[in-house]
């Protein structure tokens, strides 16, 4: 077994695991943050990212030991119980970026590490070209970029980073 501390969403957290459990797992199993999904064996749907120190990673594609010492946000940490959604979540809900919500989370931790990268003002060929690592299976993408083009414009406004 190994021994690990990371902060998620917010929280200081330690938890003795295998060490070859990967890090979506830990997040869905032991912690219960069943909000970050598992959409595919290949690394390419995108439906489990989340942040590590702020950034976009696949958290089907590490083990949950390399997230030792680090700071992790998932989905569930954008917006607390009963508070208003982060203005990605509410860009999605007005312009219609989902369907069966599977690829949701994904889509919206990659939109905002997109923001922090790209900037708020993202046309859509940029938003398309980014979202090369997350699959949508029902949407057509169409609401899904205008949702992100609409929420980075929302994240200016709220000056959220
Ligand atoms: S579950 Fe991680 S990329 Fe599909
Ligand atoms: S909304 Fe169903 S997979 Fe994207």
């Amino acid at each position: 077994m190994a021994k690990i501390s990371l902060i998620v969403n917010g929280k200081p957290t330690t938890a003795d695991i295998d060490p070859r459990t990967l890090l979506v797992n830990f997040l869905r199993e032991n912690l219960r943050l069943t909000g970050t999904h598992i959409g595919c064996d290949t690394s390419q749907c995108g439906a489990c990212i989340v942040h590590l120190d702020g950034k976009a990673v696949k958290s089907c594609t590490m083990l949950a030991v390399m997230a030792d010492g680090h700071e992790i946000e998932t989905i569930e940490g954008l917006a607390a119980d009963g508070a208003p959604l982060h203005p990605m979540q509410e860009a999605f809900r007005e312009h219609h970026g989902l369907q069966c919500g599977f690829c949701t989370p994904g889509m919206i931790m990659t939109a905002i590490d997109m923001v922090r990268r790209k900037g708020y003002d993202l046309d859509e060929c940029t938003i398309r070209e980014e979202l090369e690592g997350n699959l949508c299976r029902c949407t057509g993408y169409q609401n899904i970029v205008a949702s992100i083009a609409a929420g980075a414009t929302a994240m200016a406004k709220s000056r959220i980073a």
